[in-house]
């Protein structure tokens, strides 16, 4: 392989690794709205083993508190005052009046996905501490999130 070919390869490498550093650093309103789709997406399975439409799999209801517990990490660094407005953002203005208590809730919400991680053992246990979690996450929904038709 020619030298040239070989350095523009490892070029698109570090980019393809860079990329989502660059979305978070570029973009918050996307790098938000992945997060949250994460969310919508494991709270699904959640959902899913608690109605019985799929087995309940430990493996699987840590997967989905440890993908709560990053986005929980991640969210309060994603609003920038230049982030109320663009890529169709359903985040409410009131959030960046209210950044404290966003923040709280962030912070409730890896608080409980964490203990949930730790403490969730069969089904039963499951429902209650899912239960209590999606509660955190309609709560900040109905606060601050604009809805959309
Ligand atoms: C403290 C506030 C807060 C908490 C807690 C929270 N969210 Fe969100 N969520 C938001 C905001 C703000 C948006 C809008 C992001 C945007 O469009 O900029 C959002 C958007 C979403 C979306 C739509 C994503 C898209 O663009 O398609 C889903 C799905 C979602 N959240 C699921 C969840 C789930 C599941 C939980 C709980 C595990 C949760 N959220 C917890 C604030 C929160």
């Amino acid at each position: 392989m020619k030298l040239a070919s070989m350095v523009s390869m490892a070029a698109l490498v570090a980019i393809a690794f860079s990329v989502t550093a660059a979305l978070a650093a570029e973009n918050p309103i996307l790098a938000r709205q992945e997060l949250m789709k994460a969310n919508g997406k494991h709270a699904k399975m959640g959902v899913a083993m608690v109605k019985g439409e799929a087995p309940f799999d430990l493996a699987k209801a840590k997967e989905i508190f440890a993908t709560f517990e990053n986005a929980a990490a991640k969210m309060p660094d994603l609003f920038p005052a230049d982030s109320k407005t663009g890529h169709d953002t359903t985040a409410s203005p009131k959030i960046w009046e209210n950044m404290a208590d966003v923040k709280a809730r962030f912070k409730k919400l890896g608080d409980d996905a964490k203990a949930a991680a730790a403490s969730v053992k069969d089904l039963a246990s499951f429902k209650t501490a899912f239960g209590a979690i999606g509660k955190d996450c309609g709560g900040c929904h109905k606060e601050y999130r604009i809805k959309k038709n």
